[in-house]
This record gives C-alpha cells, structure tokens and sequence, in this order.
C-alpha cells in the first residue's frame, strides 16, 4: 500500500497545481466570492476523484495531460457539492477538511454563490480545453457524462432522496439507490472520463464502469462507518452528523460489522472488474482496497 500513497501523492502534485491555477481573480470587486471558492478548493481534501481520471486514463493507453482539465472540473464539482452539502439547510456541520466549513467563514450566502461558481467553473475550464483541442468528439463526451452524472439523474437526485428520507426510515434498497446517485455517480462519471478521453473500447468502458460502481457504493459505506467510529480531528469533520439528522445509513441498517464486511466485499468485487486490464491495474486494486481502511 505504500505504492499506492505514494502514487496517490504524486498524482495530486500534478493535479493541484493545475486545479489552483483555474481559480478566478476577481475583477469587478467580487473578492469574497473568489476567497470562498479558494479556501474550499485550496483546502485539502483526498482527490480521490481526479486521481481516479488520471489512472484510467493512463491505463487507458491516454495521455494524462488531456485528461488533466476533467480531473480538476470533476473536483470543483465536489467540492461544490461539500459546500452545498454543510448548509444549515442540508447537513448543518461546520467543519470540512479540518477547517471551519464555508458557510461558518464567509457566511451562506456566499458559500451558496461559491458552490455556484465552482460548478460554472468546472463548466467553462472544460468548454475551454474543448475549444482548444482537436479532440472535440471525446472531450464533449467526457463533459456531458461529468454533467450528467452530477444533476438530478445523479449526484443531485441523490442529495434530494437523501433529504428526503431524513427522519424517516429507508430500505436497504432505497439506501443503494441514493448512495449509488449522491456518491456513486462522480466516482462513476471520474472512471469513465479517463477512459474516454483516451479513447478507450466499449470493453474497457465497461469494466470501468463496473469498478467504480463497486468502489462508490464501498466509499459511502466507509463515509457513513466513519460518521460513527472516525476521529473527528483525522476526518476533519464531525462525526454523529447522520444520527444528528436522522439518516438511514448502511451502520444504521446493517450494523458496524457487516457494514465493513459488505464495503469489502464490494471492494473485491472492484478489484475483480479489472481482468481485462491485467497487471497494469496494480494501483486501482490497491486503492479499491485502501479506500476500505480508509480513517478519512
Ligand atoms: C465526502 O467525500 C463526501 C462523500 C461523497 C462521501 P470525500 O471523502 O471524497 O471528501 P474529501 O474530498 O476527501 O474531502
Ligand atoms: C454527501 O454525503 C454526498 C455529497 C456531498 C454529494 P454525506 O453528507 O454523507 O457527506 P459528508 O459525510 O458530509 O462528507
Ligand atoms: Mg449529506
Ligand atoms: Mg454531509
Ligand atoms: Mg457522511
């Protein structure tokens, strides 16, 4: 495992000196919309989902470099969708990554506005490239999955069930359904970015799909895990959130135990969708498996 870390951090060099540089400078007197959005995006976070376009764009026979533009929209979008998320009209918590959430630094309407604008930024940085490219074909594919998969049919519908089913009790399957849109879809949209802008086959897409279907239902798992048994100070935010608000999650249904055991099953069921990559593979096997023993 210690591979993939480092792996991991070399991916997020790379990753973040191009994700800051995209960051707006305000023009017209609009600082703190552009502080807001610096201080969220600038503040840490596990890049998991950039790493995950990189990697099977790599794998994918693609060149990292083009894939680098979607890596950085996808994590403004996530980023945006944390902001969102801590509002006193969501989940209330006023830490993330270790820091005061946005809303409790710059206040709410301006958190709201810097979520706002880190999704139209993710927009526009990939419109840019897309203009600039003779790739138009994949680019616009890669862009239209990463827009679908955060609306209403994915990452958006997900927040709204999630709501929706707060103080009320959730089945297994209407959990799965939520999960797989709130979380899965990004990591889903993230996989298979990579691989289209490398131009991969419908083989490969497909595989990928298959083991970002897996990891993403793994990683909400662990998230709602942690929720209950993490270290507040490691996750860098609070924990009892779910309890707090009443959530249905996977502790509250199944238990700790058989919580952690199906989050691993799911994550051996990711490392098996990767056969058709081969060895070349090693790194998203690791991770897959990382991403279960996670404490953030
Ligand atoms: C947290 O995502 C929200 C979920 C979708 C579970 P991450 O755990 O990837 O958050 P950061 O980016 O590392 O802060
Ligand atoms: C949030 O899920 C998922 C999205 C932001 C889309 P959670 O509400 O469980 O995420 P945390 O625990 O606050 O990071
Ligand atoms: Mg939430
Ligand atoms: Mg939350
Ligand atoms: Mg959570």
């Amino acid at each position: 495992m210690a591979d993939v870390r480092e792996k991991m951090q070399e991916y997020i060099k790379i990753v973040e000196e191009k994700l800051f540089s995209y960051l707006p400078k305000a023009e017209n007197g609009q600082d703190i919309v552009c502080d807001a959005m610096r201080y969220s995006i600038t503040n840490g976070g596990k890049r998991i989902r950039p790493v995950l376009v990189l990697e099977f764009c790599r794998l994918c026979g693609g060149n990292i470099e083009k894939a680098l533009p979607f890596a950085c929209a996808v994590e403004m979008i996530h980023t945006y969708s944390l902001i969102h998320d801590d509002l006193p009209c969501m989940d209330d918590d006023d830490m993330r990554r270790g820091k005061p959430s946005c809303h409790i630094k710059f206040g709410e309407e301006y958190a709201l506005l810097a979520g706002d604008g880190l999704l139209n930024l993710a927009f526009e940085t990939m419109l840019k490239e897309t203009l600039n490219s003779d790739d138009t074909k994949s680019f616009i594919k890669a862009a239209y999955t990463l827009a679908r998969s955060s609306g209403v049919q994915g990452m958006i519908g997900g927040q709204v069930i999630d709501l929706l089913s707060e103080n009320s009790k959730n089945s297994l399957e209407r959990l799965k359904v939520m999960d797989k849109l709130k979380t899965g879809a990004l990591i889903e949209a993230s996989c298979l970015m990579g691989c289209i802008i490398a131009n991969a086959d419908e083989e490969k897409l497909n595989a990928a799909l298959k083991y970002a279907e897996n990891i993403g239902l793994a990683f909400q798992i662990v998230d709602d895990i942690l929720d209950v048994i993490g270290e507040p100070e490691e996750l860098g935010k609070p924990i009892g959130s779910d309890e707090e608000n009443e959530k249905t999650t996977y502790v509250s249904i199944l238990g700790l135990d058989e919580a952690k055991n199906y989050a691993e099953k799911l994550s051996e069921d990711a490392v098996s969708a990767l056969t058709v990559f081969g060895d070349d593979a090693e790194f998203l096997s690791e991770l897959a498996r990382l991403l279960c023993v996670r404490k953030k």
